[in-house]
């Protein structure tokens, strides 16, 4: 048999004591039969893991064996605990006599820590759009933890040019054609390269499942099949902690770097009714997670753009998928946060912008409550922007750019820094990192103001 470590390595998850470890077995990755997904045979087959301290694997200081199982299309998520905080480790899988790939973690800081926290943001990658070089880049910077915040998979065929093609006829709606769609991912080599490199941590927006869903759809029994067999094919290709369960899987959780760093990350999409975009449950969740915090940086990492952005033209001028279509929510989530200000970190819009969050999005003089930083897309195209006209129809915007690229920040106790890195084309391979712009935010305060380049 081949060596089935084709779709490399994960970690993710980060605790101040423990990750997950990730890797899915498939010898042959694209598999036209669904009975034997990655051209695996039907039965449970027992992988070899071990993490060390160093990446020569002398000090080995957790191993075991998993099962990898048929029914999970033989991916494997090994939960690792006991480990020491703030902490880089390295793990490998093996498979009879085959080996995987080295992969890097790194453990969260313990709850006392004020050390800097290292992360990086991506997210959109659609894969006929172009090659991964941003995350060629992202995995040289070796973060501490790496946020991917939505459309990690498109289920739809892409319409007119490509630069890759994907084998796939139609969009995706089964269970089979979703997981060989994360599998055609996977097989770019500067997408494993940034999962080998650091611990992700990971959010969905639409496109995992099906463009602009909302919860439960049409409410049909075929959609929310459609959306289980995508939900399933999400965890067997990610390193996350929670199964599906029912049809669901919860994803909204939080993440935290000691007293720096409080990631919360959001579920835009599974929890969705008409008239709320987190369903109450998770607003709830959230409202008590940014009232009681005592840590310095509140941080939402979501795939939707979260400020006002009003589209000079024709109507519509505001985009009702995102969080303009729930302002009332969107102000009760700013204020919950208090004087001490959010940060939130978004995607979807295939642009870069940044821009102050206000207490009166309509009132340019009303409080400046925090920042957003919107990260463009590792590949995917964007739309046509007249971003003038944007910026000039809504002050508190502040910085637009029109490259792929990738957000690289650091949080500490003095500052938060965000460095925006671009690359100037994906239609080839090689496209050399661009410093685009660096904002910071000090310890205090709540406005970004331009970093000098260190
Ligand atoms: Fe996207």
């Amino acid at each position: 048999m081949a060596n089935p470590f084709t779709m490399g390595v994960a970690s993710g998850e980060p605790l101040p004591d423990g990750v997950i470890l990730w890797t899915r077995l498939a010898v042959d990755p694209l598999h036209p039969d669904p009975a034997r997904p990655g051209g695996m045979p039907p039965r449970a087959m027992p992988v070899r893991w071990q993490l060390a301290e160093d990446e020569a694997f002398t000090r080995i200081v957790r191993e075991g064996t998993a099962q990898a199982l048929p029914a999970w299309a033989h991916s494997v998520h090994v939960r690792v605990d006991g480990l020491r905080p703030g902490a880089d480790y390295f793990y490998r899988f093996r498979s009879g006599t085959d080996l995987s790939p080295v992969g890097r973690t790194r453990t969260a800081d313990e709850e006392t820590a004020t050390r800097a926290v290292r992360f990086a943001v991506a997210n959109c990658q659609r894969y006929e759009h172009g090659y991964y070089t941003a995350c060629r880049h992202l995995a040289d910077e070796r973060p501490d933890v790496v946020f991917q915040v939505g459309d990690y998979i498109y289920e739809s065929r892409q319409a007119g040019s490509y630069v890759r093609r994907t084998d796939q006829a139609g969009a995706a709606s089964t269970l089979h054609a979703y997981r060989n769609r994360y599998a055609r991912y996977k097989t770019d080599p500067d997408l494993r390269a940034a999962h080998a490199a650091a611990p992700w941590v990971t959010t969905w927006d639409d496109h995992e499942v099906l463009d602009n869903y909302r919860g439960a759809g049409d409410g049909s029994a075929a959609f929310l099949r459609r959306r289980a067999a995508a939900y399933q094919a999400y965890y067997e290709h990610l390193p996350i902690r929670v199964r599906p369960e029912g049809g669901g899987l919860r994803m909204y959780r939080r993440r935290t770097w000691g007293r720096v760093a409080d990631f919360m990350v959001l579920d835009a999409r599974q929890h969705r009714t008409a008239t709320t975009l987190l369903g109450a449950e998770q607003e709830s969740w959230l409202m008590t997670r940014l009232r009681d915090t005592p840590v310095r940086w509140r941080i939402l990492m979501q795939p939707l753009f979260f400020g006002r952005r009003f589209v000079p033209g024709p109507p519509p001028n505001l985009r009702t998928d995102s969080w303009d279509g729930h302002q009332v929510e969107r102000d009760r989530v700013v204020a919950a946060a208090g004087p001490a200000g959010l940060v939130v970190f978004s995607g979807d819009v295939h642009n870069a912008w940044a821009g102050d969050l206000k207490a009166d999005f309509l009132d340019p003089a009303s409080a400046t409550v925090g920042a957003e930083f919107v990260c463009s897309s590792i590949s995917s195209r964007p739309p046509v922007t007249d971003s003038q006209a944007v910026l000039g129809a809504n002050p508190h915007l502040r910085f637009f750019d029109g490259r792929r690229g990738y957000l690289s920040c650091v949080a500490s106790p003095d500052e938060l820094r965000v460095a925006y890195r671009g690359v100037d084309y994906v239609d080839r391979r090689g496209a050399p990192r661009v410093p685009v712009a660096e904002f910071v935010i000090p310890g205090d305060g709540v406005t970004f103001g331009n970093a000098s380049s260190k």
